[in-house]
């Protein structure tokens, strides 16, 4: 069994988006200073890692996900030299930083796109992916992940460019040397300045098939899915594994490849301890669930049972052989107390459960700024209310009775848009929560007096300081790092129970997903060992066999195996 230690291995991540985290300057914006300000807090609560979201050049057409210039830093978040010293403020009290590598493709006001668009004999043109059209239409109808087609004409030649995000940002060909060599060469730019790692946006999809052709057209779409010819294409093992070669095996770095729509086995490549490629992979097929029959917009959460199953399968699939990340948000995903918990009636206590429920497993865990004083969704009632282009694109596209009615779109985007998680960071209770002095780019939550870092840094009780504790337990107990997984109670809709065991110890996790009391009798063989409770979100949770949970409570028992 392969179970060598590591520090990421045994690190707690902490994601910024800088935009909504805290504005120094008064303009609205949060920026890299705002960010400096707030390291304390962030090392109160414990942390280890910083994954910052991109700060790079760019025209901010998906919020820095369109980079214009890698090696310089967006002018709403300030100047290279204040990531210079965010860095090495960030070093001075022990937190690492790692960058948000976003190399699938680039704006198209990035130079290399500005030069490649100009001529097909330009030394820059195959920087990226051209097509001629067919029959006067696009190259074939793969539908971009922002709406409308993945191709976008061009008429200085005539042709069309592949962009399977925007249509400002085109995808970098990869089959091309030179490219892999510009990528390389940035990342050792940065990695010599000092960082700590790279979170790899979008990885799985950097290599595509040489044929392009139609895909299928799925119910409620009008375009064709590019996944097949995209998502773990033919080279992305070679290339990561060259880059790996090139740059990241000359520093002591921590990886994280975003890895959308990959299965266990896949991840054994991108991320197996064996391979010399990536550290870990960031994969959503738990937060996938609550698709619908029309994809991503649906309103609906999962079945207890099936989130169960799919976290049960990567915690068990990769033990030993690969590495996993551990996250219930991030700035593409909807608050998780609001999600899966009960935002009301049950705000505190469904937080801290789930919060529970994942920092038990196996895996690197990843908080979501804002997280960890439960945060919720925005309570949206009009689509000019939205920022995120990928929201107001669907509303755009789908909404007006073209797919759905008005109403019943809103009911989506307010159960999933990306924008819940990008309201501003919740700082106190006075105007714009803190965040800045002046109206922000986003509304901020209205629920801001209740729900705030000030409210809750002091309080024993607060859904902090139960973040803080958990991340304490991980650091004081090897058994939550490398102990093994097992699921008790598979097809129980109201109970997520299991189990870790390491070393002749075991740990029970119970939590009850619902708002009922519920009862559960411990297994015989785990009755007779002697147990002590490590942890509960309930202050006076005991030790008993026949244990009833209230509502979302959550509680560990660790056990001597004996
Ligand atoms: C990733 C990012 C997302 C971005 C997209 C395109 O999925 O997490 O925010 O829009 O890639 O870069
Ligand atoms: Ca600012």
């Amino acid at each position: 069994m392969n179970m060598n230690k590591s520090w990421w291995k045994e690190s707690v991540v902490y994601q910024i988006y800088p935009r909504s985290f805290c504005d120094s300057n008064h303009d609205g914006i949060g920026d890299l200073n705002g960010i400096v300000s707030k390291l304390d807090y962030l090392k109160r609560l414990g942390i280890d890692v910083i994954w910052l979201s991109p700060v790079y050049k760019s025209p901010n057409c998906d919020n820095g996900y369109d980079i214009s210039d890698y090696m310089d830093i967006m002018d709403d978040f300030g100047t290279m030299e204040d990531f210079d010293n965010l860095l090495s403020e960030a070093h001075r009290m022990g937190i690492k930083i790692i960058m948000d590598l976003v190399v699938n493709h680039t704006s198209d006001e990035h130079s290399w796109f500005i030069e490649s668009k100009k001529s097909t004999d330009n030394p820059f043109r195959d920087y990226y992916i051209w097509r001629k059209g067919k029959d006067g239409l696009e190259p074939n109808n793969w539908g971009s992940c922002f709406g409308g087609s993945a191709w976008k004409y061009s008429q200085e030649t005539d042709m069309y460019y592949l962009h399977l995000f925007a249509d400002k940002q085109p995808d970098l060909n990869w089959d091309n040397k030179k490219v892999r060599e510009e990528v390389y060469h940035m990342m050792t730019w940065w990695s010599d300045k000092g960082i700590d790692g790279f979170r790899m946006d979008v990885i799985s999809m950097i290599s595509k098939t040489k044929d392009m052709p139609d895909g299928a057209v799925g119910k409620g779409s009008f375009y064709g899915d590019f996944a097949p010819y995209v998502i773990h294409g033919p080279h992305v093992h070679e290339y990561l594994q060259e880059m790996n070669r090139e740059v990241l095996s000359k520093y002591d770095l921590v990886t994280v490849g975003e890895t959308a729509g990959i299965t266990v086995d896949e991840a054994g490549k991108y991320a197996g301890f064996d391979r010399s490629e990536l550290n870990m992979v960031f994969q959503f097929e738990h937060v996938d669930l609550d698709f619908g029959e029309n994809g991503k917009w649906n309103d609906q959460p999962p079945q207890l049972s099936a989130l169960k199953e799919v976290m049960s399968r990567w915690q068990t699939g990769l033990y030993g052989k690969a590495w996993n990340s551990l996250f219930w948000e991030n700035h593409d995903q909807p608050r998780i107390v609001s999600r899966f918990g009960n935002d009301s009636e049950y705000w505190e206590k469904s937080a801290k459960m789930l919060a529970l429920c994942l920092h038990m497993m196996q895996g690197t865990p990843y908080i979501y700024q804002g997280e960890e004083i439960g945060m919720t969704n925005f309570p949206f009632t009009s689509i000019s209310q939205f920022r995120d282009l990928e929201s107001i694109n669907a509303f755009r596209e789908l909404a007006g009775g073209r797919v759905f009615d008005d109403a019943y779109m809103m009911k989506c985007l307010n159960y999933k848009s990306r924008d819940h998680a990008r309201t501003p960071m919740q700082w106190d209770a006075t105007a714009y929560a803190g965040f800045s002095d002046v109206m922000p780019w986003i509304e901020v939550n209205p629920n801001y007096k209740k729900i705030n870092t000030q409210s809750q840094i002091d309080d024993s009780h607060s859904i902090f300081q139960f973040y803080r504790k958990l991340i304490a337990l991980r650091k004081a107990n090897e058994i939550i790092v490398y102990g093994k997984y097992e699921l008790l109670l598979p097809e129980s809709e109201e109970l997520f129970i299991y189990t870790r065991t390491h070393d002749g110890r075991k740990l029970l996790v119970m939590c009850n997903f619902t708002g009922k009391t519920q009862e559960y009798t411990v297994p015989d063989e785990l009755v007779l060992l002697s147990r002590e409770l490590l942890v509960s979100n309930y202050s006076d949770s005991g030790v008993e066999n026949s244990t009833m949970l209230r509502p979302y409570e959550a509680k560990v028992y660790s056990m001597i195996n004996g």
